[in-house]
C-alpha cells in the first residue's frame, strides 16, 4: 500500500457564464500517491486545468473534499492557502505567470527569498535548476527577452526550486520541443526519484503519460475507472494543521556542489 499525499472526494466546480452555467466537475474522485508520476490526460475543454487549480488551492471547488497528507486543504484560510502553496507545491502554469520586472534568474530564486532562505543559497539553487533546464545562459533575461519554450522552462525551474512535495503541472512540455521536452521530463522525473516528490502533470503527450506510474483520463466532468479508498477520509478533518508547517530550514536543496 503506497502512501496517498493528496486525495480528492467529488470535486464538483461550475463556472457561471451570466445566466448560464457550465459544469465542468462533476464529482471527481482522485488519489494521487507520493513519489509517483500521474498523468493527467483528457480532450481540451474536459477540465484538466480546472482541477489542476482547485488541487493547488488556486480556485474553490463549489463542492467536495481535497485532501493533503489528510489535512483538509479547501477549508484554510487564503493565508494558510498561500503558505501552503509556497512550501508545499510546485506549480507550473500552462501560461506561464512569471514576473515581468525579474530575470529568469530572480524569478526562480523568489520562492526562496520569500521565505527567508540564505540569498546565496537561493541563487545557487536557482542556477543550478536553470541549468538542468538549459538556461543557465539567459538566466539574466527578462521574460519579456525569452522565446515561449524558455519562459516555459523558467516557470518549472521556478515551480522546483523548493523541492517540493507536490508538483502540479498543467503541459510543462506543451510549448517545447522534442529534446526539451524530454529533458523536462527527465526533470520531473529526477525530483520523484531523487528527492521522493510527487508529480502531477497534465499532458496531451500520450508517450509521456505512458511513462508516468499512473494515468488518470477525464471525460464528462469524472475521472474515468479511477479506484480510491474511501476507509479514511473522515478522520482527516481533525487531523492538526501542525501536520502541514514544513518549515524552510528542513528542506535540503540541491546545488551543483551537493
Ligand atoms: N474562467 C472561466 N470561465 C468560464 N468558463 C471557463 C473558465 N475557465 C475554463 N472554462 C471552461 O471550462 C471548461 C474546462 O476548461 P479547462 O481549462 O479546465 O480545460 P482543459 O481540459 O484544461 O483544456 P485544454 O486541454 O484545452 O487546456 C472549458 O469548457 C472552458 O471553456
Ligand atoms: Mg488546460
Amino acid at each position: 500500500m503506497h502512501k496517498i499525499l493528496y486525495k480528492g472526494r467529488g470535486i464538483e466546480h461550475a463556472y457561471d457564464e451570466g445566466k448560464i452555467k457550465t459544469a465542468v466537475l462533476k464529482g471527481v474522485d482522485l488519489d494521487i500517491e507520493a513519489s509517483k508520476m500521474t498523468a493527467i490526460v483528457g480532450k481540451s475543454g474536459s477540465g484538466k486545468s480546472t482541477l489542476l487549480h482547485i488541487l493547488g488551492t488556486l480556485d474553490t471547488p463549489d463542492k467536495g473534499d481535497i485532501y493533503f497528507q489528510d489535512v483538509l486543504i479547501n477549508g484554510l484560510s487564503s493565508r494558510a492557502k498561500a503558505r501552503f502553496r509556497n512550501r508545499h507545491l510546485g506549480f507550473v502554469y500552462q501560461f506561464h505567470h512569471l514576473l515581468g520586472d525579474f530575470t529568469a534568474l530572480e524569478n526562480v530564486m523568489l520562492p526562496l527569498l520569500i521565505d527567508k532562505v540564505n540569498p546565496a543559497l537561493a541563487k545557487e539553487r536557482a542556477q543550478y535548476l536553470l541549468d538542468r533546464v538549459g538556461l543557465v545562459s539567459h538566466m539574466h533575461h527578462l521574460p519579456s527577452e525569452l522565446s515561449g519554450g524558455e519562459r516555459q522552462r523558467a516557470a518549472i525551474a521556478r515551480a522546483l526550486v523548493y523541492s517540493p512535495e507536490m508538483v502540479l503541472a498543467d503541459e510543462p512540455t506543451g510549448n517545447l520541443d522534442e529534446t526539451n521536452a524530454a529533458k523536462v521530463f527527465e526533470l520531473l522525473q529526477e525530483l520523484v526519484r531523487d528527492e521522493g516528490s510527487a508529480v502531477v502533470m497534465v499532458t496531451h503527450d500520450m508517450s509521456l503519460a505512458k511513462q508516468c506510474d499512473t494515468i488518470y483520463e477525464m471525460a464528462g466532468g469524472v475521472i474515468k475507472d479511477g479506484t480510491f479508498s474511501d476507509s479514511d477520509s473522515e478522520v482527516a478533518s481533525v487531523v492538526s494543521k501542525l501536520a502541514l508547517s514544513r518549515a524552510a530550514k528542513e528542506v535540503k536543496l540541491k546545488t551543483k556542489g551537493s
